[in-house]
């Protein structure tokens, strides 16, 4: 339960939501899968507060925070060059999945931010290369998350951040179930590092070291909170990211009611097919209806041509055999006797 405190104008001077409009941005890409979305809010005023001049994620997946990152670079104009690394194939935590999810950012991130951001496909060892030592500005790492593994991409871009300004974010600090062990680098980091910094809980967790001394004074309100303000500041953000949590949740129903539309156009296309095919079957009816009509009067006409013709043949047939039976009736009478003349 957080306590009541007095709003005193020094307190009030550490951070003043009003000033940063960034913070009420709609999130533009939310997946339906990343939890990450519970930092969107945190991560655009990042953006504002630090201005990073180079911006690298070693993680990036959906591309849920990275999005993020973007959005906020370009609404602010910052200026920052930013890198998403990730092979795009998986891992065994977050699971391995085909070239639809790269094809599918790259669709969205090319138009949209291609002037001042790059997809780099490369596992983080190899793409290491690319960024010069003291290069790197900000830095969040949310690849494999052992212990091991963050702890290794860690040491790995170390010497490539930028010893003034650097801040290093690590996803899932929060997160202490079976193989994750990132909890476990970001104790050590704290212990061993002078660096400032401040771990949101919710959403995973997510651990804000910040390491460069010009940086500090920019994060001071994190970092320096007392217990009641941090756990003020960690509420205030995670309810600020709830939009981008329920726009998650109406997701499933978004989609169905995209498909139930579509199904309803295709059914109306259908239907309008259907339509014209009966209207070309009553015009076919039509004109077998009349091609019959004329059979049957064909019909009539051949019937009666031929009862004339019988009648014909049956009188034609009648005065032959009369005919043909004058001479046998000739004959019969001859034969009889009883003929006195030939009729
Ligand atoms: C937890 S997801 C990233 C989540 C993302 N930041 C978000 O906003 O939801 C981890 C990603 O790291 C990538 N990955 C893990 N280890 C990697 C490595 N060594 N090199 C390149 N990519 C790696 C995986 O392919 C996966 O897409």
């Amino acid at each position: 339960m957080l306590s009541q405190t007095e709003n005193t104008p020094a307190r009030a001077k550490l951070f003043q939501p009003l000033d940063h409009p960034i913070l009420l941005a709609r999130p533009e890409r939310v997946s339906d899968f990343s939890v990450w979305r519970g930092h969107i809010p945190f991560a655009m005023l990042l953006i504002e507060l630090l201005r990073p001049g180079v911006l690298v994620e070693l993680g990036t997946h959906y591309g849920d925070s990275y999005s993020a990152f973007c959005q906020a670079v370009d609404a602010l104009r910052t200026g920052t060059r930013c890198f998403a690394v990730d092979t795009w194939q998986g891992d065994d935590q977050a699971g391995f999945y085909d070239d639809e999810i790269f094809n599918d950012l790259r669709a969205y991130h090319d138009p949209r931010y291609a002037d001042f951001s790059q997809m780099v496909r490369a596992t983080f060892d190899d793409a290491a290369s690319r960024f010069a030592d003291g290069s790197i500005d900000l830095l969040h790492i949310d690849g494999l998350h052992t212990y091991e593994a963050v702890k290794h991409d860690y040491e790995t871009y170390r010497p490539k951040l930028n010893a003034q300004t650097a801040v290093v974010l690590l996803h899932d600090t929060a997160v202490t179930e079976g193989d994750f062990g990132v909890h476990r680098l970001w104790d050590e980091l704290r212990a061993q590092t002078n660096a400032a910094s401040f771990a949101f809980t919710h959403a995973g967790g997510l651990g804000v070291l910040v390491l460069g001394e010009a940086s500090r004074e920019k994060l001071r309100f994190l970092t320096d909170a007392d217990p009641d303000d941090a756990d003020r500041l960690r509420l205030f953000f995670e309810r600020l990211a709830e939009p981008a949590i329920l726009a998650k949740g109406l997701e499933p129903t978004r989609r169905e009611l995209a498909n139930a539309e579509e199904h309803l156009a295709l059914t109306r296309a259908e239907l309008e097919r259907l339509r014209e095919a009966l209207a070309l079957i009553e015009n076919d009816r039509e004109a077998l209806r009349a091609h019959a009509g004329r059979l049957e009067m064909h019909r009539d006409q051949l019937e009666e041509a031929l009862r004339a013709e019988t009648e014909a043949l049956r009188v034609a047939t009648e005065a032959l055999i009369s005919v043909e039976q004058r001479p046998l009736n000739r004959l019969h009478r001859t034969l009889t006797g009883g003929a006195k003349s030939g009729g």
